[in-house]
C-alpha cells in the first residue's frame, strides 16, 4: 500500500483573475504541512508527459459565465479526453459563486471530471453539498448530496475556504489509501 507522503502530487490549475491559483498555493502549504511536497502548474504550461510520472494529480478550474470552463481548460479538452490515467489517482476543486450563479455553481468541475470519465483514473476527495446554498450544480450528484470534487467559493465564502481545504487534504490522505489498497 502506498503512502500519499510517499507520492509524486501534480496540481494543475487555470484561473482568469486569480483566486483558482491563491486556493492551489494553498492546497500547496496544507500537504507541506503533511510533510508532502506539491508540483504545481498552469495547465497553460503543462507537458502531457508530466501526467505520466504522477501518483495523484489534482485539477482545479473556475467556472465562468454562466457555466462556462476556464479559458485555458476549454482550449486542452480534446487532450484532457485523451488522457489515460490508468493506475492513478484524480482529485478536483473548483471555484464559483453559489449566490451569483446559483443554477451553474461550480459546474466547470463537473465537466472536467466528465472529460476524465475514460481516462482509466481513480476519483477521491467528493464533498458534501452540505453548507452551500445553490440550485443546481453540473458537478453535483443525483441527489446533490456531493460535489465530484472541493467546492470553493471565494465570492460568499472565503471565511471557510482555509477550514475546507485543510480537512478536504485530510481527507485525501485517507482516501488515498484505500484506494491503494482496493487496487491490490
Ligand atoms: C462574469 C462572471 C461569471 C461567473 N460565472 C460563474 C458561474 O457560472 N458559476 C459559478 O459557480 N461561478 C461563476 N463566477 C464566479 C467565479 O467562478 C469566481 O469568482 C472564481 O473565484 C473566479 O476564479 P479565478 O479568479 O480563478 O478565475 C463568475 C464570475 C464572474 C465575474
Amino acid at each position: 500500500m502506498q503512502a500519499l507522503s510517499d507520492a509524486n502530487i501534480l496540481l494543475v490549475f487555470g484561473t482568469d483573475t486569480g483566486n483558482t491559483e491563491e486556493v492551489a498555493d494553498k492546497i500547496c502549504d496544507a500537504f507541506a504541512q503533511h510533510g508532502c511536497a506539491v508540483e504545481m502548474v498552469n495547465i497553460t504550461d503543462v507537458e502531457a508527459e508530466q501526467y505520466e510520472e504522477q501518483d495523484l494529480i489534482i485539477f482545479g478550474i473556475p467556472t465562468w459565465d454562466f457555466g462556462g470552463i476556464q479559458g485555458d481548460f476549454e482550449e486542452v479538452e480534446a487532450d484532457l479526453e485523451a488522457l489515460k490515467l490508468p493506475g492513478k489517482t484524480v482529485a478536483l476543486y473548483g471555484l464559483g459563486d453559489q449566490l451569483g450563479y446559483g443554477y451553474y455553481f461550480v459546474d466547470a468541475m463537473g465537466w472536467v471530471k466528465e472529460k476524465l470519465h475514460d481516462s482509466g483514473a481513480r476519483f477521491i476527495g467528493a464533498w458534501p453539498t452540505e453548507g452551500y446554498d445553490f440550485d443546481e450544480s453540473r458537478a453535483a450528484n443525483a441527489d446533490k448530496s456531493f460535489f465530484c470534487g472541493l467546492a470553493i467559493d471565494e465570492d460568499q465564502q472565503f471565511d471557510l475556504t482555509d477550514d475546507r481545504i485543510e480537512t478536504w487534504v485530510k481527507q485525501l490522505f485517507a482516501e488515498f489509501e484505500v484506494e491503494q489498497s482496493d487496487a491490490v
